[in-house]
């Protein structure tokens, strides 16, 4: 059931992917969130390990962005612990640009690399670029988000991305007592991209646990936009889901009402929503969710500006995908955890899932301080 509905979604989201056209430069350049700006996370230097002797073989990874903390810390942490294996890395980031991602790749397979891992800006847009991998018999990993149409992915390691709209869901509906309270509670969602296969699963995670309180009337929402392909932020951009929000503020809000719910699959977005509420509203402050626990976000979550995030520990990630990688050369078993959930159109990709868990003001030290992921100072 859970996987007619997303399967149906997605191709509603491919639909519109198709609309915006896939290959154009997005917009999101100039829409960097402020996290990008902050210092490098401790987990980095933690994580620093000399490199090893080389073994002869070569990983090309290609990023999406330094745009979004995120991925400089999967590239980082990528980097380093392939380094530390004895790998020679080839580091690619693509500014969100998909046309500069598949020459990077191209430029990897032609490199000579071995290994392809792949955190792909357009999860539909790469299908060309991995059948040249395919030909060259190089084995791709998808790395975070999933390469769709194409049977040149062997594997994909990322975190439960259907498991991260849930525990978004659960968390509201904890924080509202909503088995419990009457309501009705007004939310409003923004999704993620339409081209990242990953932000439907979020959507959804968090639409299947609020759905029964929102036919309940528990939950209303008073913009009446609830369909993905409305509420999705083209490249998760922050300016995007900040205008889009102000623009329901003053349509829906201005006479007083109150948001009691933002719903908000990840942090730039998050941080878009929240600068909309600092400049355009005046009720009470809304539950507001988030995911990837980026700087900017965890101090807003101190400042009470945020109430929970999603913390998916890069290195956790990281770890992982040197794991298969080293599986795939040398030819062993390769670790996954899921066989069913991560169709791509063509084929059922063999997953290794991570577990994501939620972060809120009270766990927040103990889960990204005392681990050593962030220091007490890149808080402050
Ligand atoms: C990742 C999220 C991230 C988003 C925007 C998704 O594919 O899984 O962690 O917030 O992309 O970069």
């Amino acid at each position: 059931m859970k996987k007619k509905v997303i399967s149906a979604l997605l191709s509603v989201a491919m639909v519109a992917t198709l609309l915006v056209g896939c290959g154009s430069k997005p917009a999101e350049e100039a829409a960097a969130p402020a996290a990008t700006e902050e210092a490098a996370p401790a987990a980095e230097a933690e994580a620093e390990a000399p490199a090893a002797e080389s073994n002869g073989t070569k990983v090309g990874v290609a990023m999406p962005t330094k745009d979004l903390q995120r991925w400089n810390q999967d590239g980082e942490n990528m980097k380093k612990s392939l380094e530390a294996e004895g790998y020679e890395v080839d580091l690619q980031y693509a500014s969100n640009d998909v046309a500069t991602q598949v020459s990077q790749i191209e430029n990897m397979i032609n490199g000579g690399c071995n290994v392809l891992v792949v955190a792909s800006i357009d999860g539909s847009s790469l299908g060309d670029v991995m059948a040249k991998a395919k030909e060259a018999g190089i084995p791709v990993v998808a790395y975070d988000r999933l390469i769709m149409n194409t049977d040149a992915v062997s594997y994909y390691a990322t975190f439960d991305n259907y498991m991260v709209g849930t525990k978004q869901g659960q968390y509201i509906v904890d924080a509202l007592d909503l088995e419990n309270a009457e309501g009705p509670f007004n939310m409003e969602i923004t999704a993620g991209a339409p081209d990242d296969n990953n932000a439907l699963y979020f959507y959804q995670g968090a639409i299947d646990v609020l759905q029964k309180y929102i036919d309940a009337g528990k939950i209303v929402i008073p913009s009446g936009q609830v369909d993905f392909a409305t509420v999705a932020t083209q490249s998760w951009a922050t300016e995007n889901a900040q205008s889009r929000m102000e623009n329901i503020l003053s349509s829906n809000y201005a006479d007083g009402t109150n948001l009691d719910i933002a719903l908000c699959s990840n942090d730039s977005t998050a941080l878009g929503v929240e600068n909309a509420l600092a400049a355009n509203y005046t009720g009470e402050y809304p539950i507001v969710t988030g995911q990837d626990c980026d700087i900017a976000n965890v101090k807003n979550m101190i400042d009470g500006k945020q109430s929970m995030s999603i913390f998916k520990d890069t290195r956790t990630l990281a770890a992982q995908v040197v794991k298969m990688v080293g599986q795939i050369l040398s030819g062993e078993a390769v670790d996954v955890n899921d066989t069913e959930t991560y169709d791509n159109g063509v084929t059922v990709v063999p997953s290794y899932l991570c577990e994501p868990v939620f972060a809120d003001i009270n766990n927040y030290k103990e889960l990204l301080i005392d681990s050593g992921y962030y220091t007490e100072d890149q808080l402050k």
